[in-house]
């Protein structure tokens, strides 16, 4: 069976793709994800702060006489030495890249302000990506920007990149959005030709002894995917074509739950990076196998046909699922000891 796919406008041979991760960082690694099945790659972020960094380096030669960043002097942000690709060194890797391989090379770029980082999108363009995702990722902190700010600064930003490359655009999301169906709309509408859905949260650990903050990264499982499956269910009518999971597929299972809720295609990250490139060609093949098993005709016979869109029970995505659980939940089904 075909599973070429369409996302970003871009012709894939499967929905499965590398998401933003180092493993894009060795251009043998990628010729191996190639080889294995990958259907695109998308490169580690260049993070704003990165690029700021690296401006201010220059103007002010900071790097020689240092001290000059407090923040990652502070211990608490990444100085500029820590990030693991100069942006030369990045959009070398893109060039390099695409010397390789053949499947599509998306860049991605990691930043919440609108400043002059914005314009490294048309040198990743020029570099030869052949899409662009934008990573919005920001913990608000403050009491005085509402969530309407933040939105219209996230819109302007977009507006600006869309104005400056001609490449598609995805933007990747976090779930924390008051509405995400009419922030999505809005993205739509500022030009994003793809949404990625979602950006995972690194937590923060408090060590009690030593009082210290400290990030912690634990590669996802699919417990994760639930969140996604709720949201691309409840897009995909709205967002048919539009729409990538990020975050917690590991087997065809949830491959094959994240393309029935309306995935156009998959990123994956942690279960490659447990398993190997290997993990491309074995997800693809469990995935044709089940397609033949149930006698799907096509990809699209399959894509969104659990969505609200066709779901036979489209309360099971909202509020009414919700109350059912909590009603029907009872002690004695979790194996609990209290009495
Ligand atoms: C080591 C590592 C590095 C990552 N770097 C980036 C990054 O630079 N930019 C980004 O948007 N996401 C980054 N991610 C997040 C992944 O792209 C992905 O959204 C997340 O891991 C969830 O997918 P998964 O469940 O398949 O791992 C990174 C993830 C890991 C594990």
């Amino acid at each position: 069976m075909n599973l070429e796919t369409k996302y970003l406008g871009l012709k894939l041979k499967n929905p499965l793709i590398l998401g933003a991760s180092p493993l894009a960082d060795k251009v043998e690694t990628v010729q191996r994800l190639e080889e294995a099945g990958a259907s695109a790659i998308v490169l580690r972020s260049l993070f704003e702060e990165q690029i700021q960094m690296e401006d201010q380096a220059i103007e002010h030669h900071v790097e020689r006489h240092g001290g000059a960043f407090s923040e990652a002097a502070s211990g608490f942000f990444p100085a500029l030495s820590d990030f693991a690709l100069d942006t030369g060194q990045y959009l070398e890797q893109i060039r390099k890249i695409k010397q390789k391989v053949s499947i599509p090379v998306i860049g991605s770029l990691n930043g919440v302000t609108s400043g002059g980082w914005e314009y490294h999108s048309k040198l990743i363009e020029e570099a030869g990506a052949d899409a662009l995702e934008l990573n919005f990722f920001e913990l608000p902190t403050e009491t005085d920007e509402s969530a309407a700010d933040i939105e219209k600064r996230y819109i302007e930003i977009l507006k600006h990149i869309r104005a400056m490359v001609k490449i598609p655009l995805a933007v990747k999301l976090s779930p924390f959005f008051s509405s995400i169906p009419n922030f999505v709309k809005s993205l739509k509408e500022a030009g994003a030709d793809g949404v990625v859905l979602f950006n995972r949260l690194y937590q923060s650990d408090i060590d009690i002894e030593s009082l210290e903050v400290r990030p912690i990264l634990h590669l996802s499982s699919s417990s994760e995917l639930g969140l996604r499956l709720r949201w691309l269910a409840i897009l995909e009518p709205h967002f048919p074509g539009l729409l990538a999971v990020s975050g917690g597929v590991h087997t065809s299972s949830d491959v094959i739950k994240s393309l029935m809720a309306g995935a156009s295609v998959i990123q994956l990250v942690s279960t490659i990076l447990k398993h190997g490139p290997e993990q491309f060609r074995i997800l693809e093949q469990e995935l044709l196998d089940w397609l033949e098993k149930n006698e799907y005709e096509s990809l699209d016979q399959l894509r969104g046909s659990m969505s609200l869109r066709t779901c036979p029970d489209p309360s099971a995505f909202g509020r009414a699922n919700y109350m059912k659980i909590l009603r029907g939940w009872s002690l004695s089904s979790t194996g609990s000891q209290f009495s």
